[in-house]
């Protein structure tokens, strides 16, 4: 019989949330050609995703949610079960940005955006973990933090704050969990072409700048983060708690 892939997902399921487009649709298709069945979780058509996933001869199931909803991630981790079985991955990977001044910065952009990318991935990985330790099942955790895990940024306050939180959440976590079967760990992209950075992509002086630091000399695509999530995801990476890896073109070497 062949021996195993270490880096094989076969026979695991996996839940990503933001999985119809940019980064979450790049690592759901690189996680299902690895082998896992995908549960697409998000506010939008699953359709585009769906179609991938079964062009490369994987499954997937779509889970309509809204992590801004108070209470979701109980019952997002249920249907999630209920849709495709015990879980053994999940991708926190929805997210959003609000560019201003940090002098204009508003309430309601504040609140959006820590409620998204922090308290939804910190509910979400509660509710997951419960199930996966009442199972007495391993499990993963992926979160996708940003360069702004390690840097200030400027005009995005809110998502600065956030993804400087998740990175502090992801190691909280592994500290806990680690002994408890269950890998915490975080993806930090670069700058990916998606609709998250079309707004800097629009901006001439800011897209050449950005571009001029790059030691990869191109922009990320949604498919370039994906093997980084296969990895963290896999047996590969069965030792690795607590750790934020930068995929991002060489920037944060710079
Ligand atoms: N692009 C980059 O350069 C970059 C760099 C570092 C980190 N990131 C991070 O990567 C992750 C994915 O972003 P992206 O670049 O792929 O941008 P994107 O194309 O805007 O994707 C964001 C995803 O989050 C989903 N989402 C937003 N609000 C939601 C809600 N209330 N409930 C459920 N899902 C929701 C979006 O769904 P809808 O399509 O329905 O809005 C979409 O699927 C984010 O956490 C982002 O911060 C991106």
């Amino acid at each position: 019989m062949a021996r195993r892939s270490p880096f094989s997902l076969e026979g695991r399921t996996a839940l990503v949330t933001g999985a119809n487009t940019g980064i979450g649709q790049g690592i759901a298709l690189a996680l299902a050609e690895a082998g896992a069945t995908i549960v697409a979780a998000g506010r939008s058509d699953m359709g585009e995703t769906l179609g991938l996933i079964e062009a490369a001869g994987a499954n997937a199931v779509p889970l309509q949610l809204d992590l801004q909803q108070p209470g979701v991630a109980a019952e997002a981790i249920a249907g999630a079960v209920a849709a495709a079985g015990p879980l053994d991955i999940l991708v926190n990977n929805a997210g959003i940005i609000r560019r201003s001044d940090a002098l204009e910065f508003s309430e309601a952009d504040w609140d959006e955006v820590m409620n998204l990318n922090l308290k939804a991935a910190f509910f979400l990985s509660q509710a997951f973990a419960k199930a996966a330790l009442a199972a007495g099942r391993g499990a993963r955790i992926v979160n996708i933090a940003s360069l702004l895990s390690f840097q200030g940024g400027i005009r995005v306050a809110s998502y600065t704050a956030s993804k400087s939180g998740l990175a502090g959440l992801t190691k909280l976590l592994a500290c806990e969990w680690a002994a408890k079967g269950i890998n915490v760990n975080a993806i930090a992209p670069g700058y990916i072409e998606t609709n998250n950075t079309q707004a800097l992509r629009a901006d001439p002086e800011r897209s050449t700048a950005i571009l001029a630091r790059i030691p990869a000399a191109r922009w990320g695509q949604p498919s370039d983060i994906g093997g980084a999530a296969v990895f963290l995801a896999s047996d590969a990476a069965t030792y690795m708690h607590g750790a934020i890896l930068p995929v991002d073109g060489g920037w944060l070497a710079r």
